[in-house]
């Protein structure tokens, strides 16, 4: 790959958020056993594929840094939160999760601005974007719970919920606007 043309810094903070996605890779993993556990398995399937999405993530840092001379360190992954006790608390607990990774995300751009390294921060547009729609997916399913909870919550409400996350797009549903 040649001589590095990334700081250590820059590595060290790339190589974080790497082992980061894989960390969000696994923790929707144990949410998909989690759900269809307790028999949603629509929406087992839907966090099952977004694990995948997230190892996607994790290959994308990974080549980054392989790309720009630097060597991509595969770290230890923390074992996923504890499981959450309903559907509700699982739903805000990924909001959270996303919302924390939006700003890690800037973080990181603010460190390649700062260091005036372009490259990376050109790079990094790509997750900028990926984040506006990762928001906008996780805040529709907070949306659709909350629909179903409303007035008549019963199971047959939850039952078609978790119907309609069957084969989701993992694409967030953003405004009708031109391309992002
Ligand atoms: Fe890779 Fe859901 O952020």
């Amino acid at each position: 790959m040649g001589d590095k043309r990334i700081s250590d810094n820059i590595e060290q903070a790339l190589n974080d958020q790497m082992n980061n996605e894989a960390a969000q890779a696994q923790a929707y993993l144990a949410l998909g056993v989690w759900a269809e556990a307790n028999n949603y398995t629509g929406i087992a399937d839907f966090f099952y594929k977004h694990s995948e999405e997230e190892r996607q993530h994790m290959f994308k840092f990974l080549e980054y840094i392989n790309t720009r001379g630097g060597t991509a360190k595969i770290g230890a992954i923390a074992a996923p939160a504890d499981n959450p006790t309903n559907l509700k608390e699982c739903i805000e607990d990924v909001w959270q999760h996303e919302l924390e990774n939006s700003k890690k995300i800037y973080a990181l751009v603010d460190q390649a601005m700062a260091e005036r390294d372009w490259a990376t921060f050109n790079f990094l547009q790509w997750f900028v974007k990926e984040q506006i729609e990762e928001e906008a997916l996780i805040d529709g399913l907070r949306d659709k719970f909350a629909l179903a909870s409303e007035d008549k919550a019963n199971n047959a409400n939850f039952y078609s919920l978790d119907r309609d996350m069957q084969g989701a797009s993992q694409e967030g549903e953003l405004p009708r606007q031109a391309e992002l």
